[in-house]
């Protein structure tokens, strides 16, 4: 369970983030929506304990994320826009190296290879060096890190830009079995197509503000654009 308590971030005298309260169960994927610089990565930075919030709270299975980042951070997997990984090794090394670092004790390649495979990477492409891959296959390499460290709790910023229709289609249906698999899901997004076919819960926020939640199954995604474009241009209190 991931929860956040009133939330908030104040760059000087610039509220990045106003008093977000938002709960993710096991099993849930809430989609963040909002324009540019409406504070979606700021909540994920916060939900890490990589910023340190100016009021609130973060708990992941109830540990403080700020009182005790390391055990909190044990639980949650971050993907960034942009996932790092290094060139010269292949996929099944950074695995393998980034798997070590998260205290994956047990590394047998026949295991990274598993995981690698269960994350939708064949066993040629993982002993390929990880330049020759795509993004859409670096978020592989990622998931197949989440799913070596049975990560509770999934952060995703942005996770599908860039990524071409088939692949951003595969990606959603990696996402949905850890959600079944009882990972509780925060993601930012632009794509309100996608964040409809695969959320629990749908935020929208602007300046700082979660201005409406709804569940995605009481929307077509046509409502949703709708719902999202007057949100977005109606006067903030
Ligand atoms: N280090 C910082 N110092 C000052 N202001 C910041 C800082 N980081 C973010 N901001 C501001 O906080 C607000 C929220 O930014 P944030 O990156 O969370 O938006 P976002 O919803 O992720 O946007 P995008 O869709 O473009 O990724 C923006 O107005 C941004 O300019
Ligand atoms: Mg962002």
């Amino acid at each position: 369970m991931l929860q956040t308590i009133s939330l908030s971030k104040q760059y000087g005298s610039h509220q990045a983030l106003a008093g977000l309260s938002v709960q993710i169960a096991p099993g849930e994927v809430f989609c963040m929506l909002g324009a540019n610089g409406a504070g979606k990565t700021t909540s994920i930075k916060l939900m890490l304990g990589l910023l340190t919030p100016s009021a609130g709270q973060v708990l992941v299975h109830g540990v403080d994320v700020h009182r005790d980042p390391l055990a909190a951070r044990r639980q949650m997997l971050y993907l960034p826009e942009q996932i790092a990984l290094y060139g010269e090794m292949s996929g099944l090394e950074n695995l393998d190296y980034f798997a070590g670092l998260a205290g994956v004790g047990d590394r047998r390649p026949s295991l990274l290879l598993e995981w690698l495979h269960e994350a939708g990477i064949p066993e040629d492409a993982a002993h390929r060096r990880a330049a020759t891959y795509s993004k859409g296959m670096r978020q592989k390499v990622a998931i197949a890190l989440a799913i070596a460290r049975s990560a509770r709790v999934l952060l995703l910023d942005e996770p599908t830009s860039g990524l071409d229709p088939q692949a951003s289609a595969e990606f959603h249906a990696l996402l949905l079995r850890q959600r079944d698999a009882g990972a509780a899901i925060y993601m930012a997004t632009h794509d309100l197509f996608r964040a409809r076919e695969v959320a629990t819960t749908i935020g929208l926020m602007r300046g700082g503000h979660l201005v409406r939640t709804l569940k995605a199954t009481d929307v077509s995604a046509l409502e949703l654009e709708r719902l999202y474009l007057d949100e977005m241009r109606a006067p903030l209190m």
